[in-house]
């Protein structure tokens, strides 16, 4: 593999997504496996965007969230369908914006410096398949223009990886999806 991280640098919020949104197709081109691609989504998102202090996957098994491939400190492995931010994002298959985490009720603290968040759930067709996560230690961080360009992102993501069958199928969704 070839791919060069170059680093972004631009003030305008629209330019620094474009040049990721470019950056994200040529690293996720060459490849299907969707743990290496989430892998490397959540390494380049990471390092790409400024004030966040993680970034990473949680793929439904079992009816509930586990953790997959991030960056940032180590989180907590299983979350529940409705509970916290992510489970609520994967409940409600909704972007969520939290611009203070502490007035979210429910939220899951993972990193005591995380103020705000982010949840894109990964959707295809009608089937959940997990979320994608971002927490930053500043308040109000994400905006609707983040909640847009993430979801552009994520679904660079969604093409580009192939799924287990089982994830596909909802052979992991919880007892009233099915
Ligand atoms: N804060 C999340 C939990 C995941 S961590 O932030 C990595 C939540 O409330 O669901």
């Amino acid at each position: 593999m070839t791919f060069q991280m170059s680093e972004l640098t631009t003030d305008s919020k629209s330019e620094l997504y474009e040049q990721l949104v470019a950056q994200m197709r040529s690293l996720l081109a060459a490849e299907r496996d969707y743990i290496a691609n989430a892998a490397n989504f959540s390494a380049l998102v990471y390092h790409s965007l400024p004030e966040v202090n993680w970034a990473g996957f949680y793929f439904l098994r079992d009816g509930e969230l586990v953790l997959g491939p991030f960056q940032g400190k180590p989180a907590c492995i299983r979350i529940k369908i409705g509970q916290g931010v992510c489970g609520t994002a994967a409940e409600r298959k909704q972007t969520l914006v939290v611009e203070n985490v502490h007035d979210f009720p429910g939220h899951i603290a993972c990193d005591s410096e995380s103020n705000s968040e982010i949840v894109v759930p990964l959707v295809i067709g009608q089937r959940l398949l997990g979320v994608f996560d971002v927490d930053s230690p500043s308040l109000a961080r994400f905006t609707d223009q983040d909640a847009a360009e993430l979801n552009q992102l994520v679904e660079i993501y969604l093409d580009s990886s192939e799924f287990q069958a089982a994830l596909l199928a909802g052979a992991d969704a919880p007892k009233e999806e099915l």
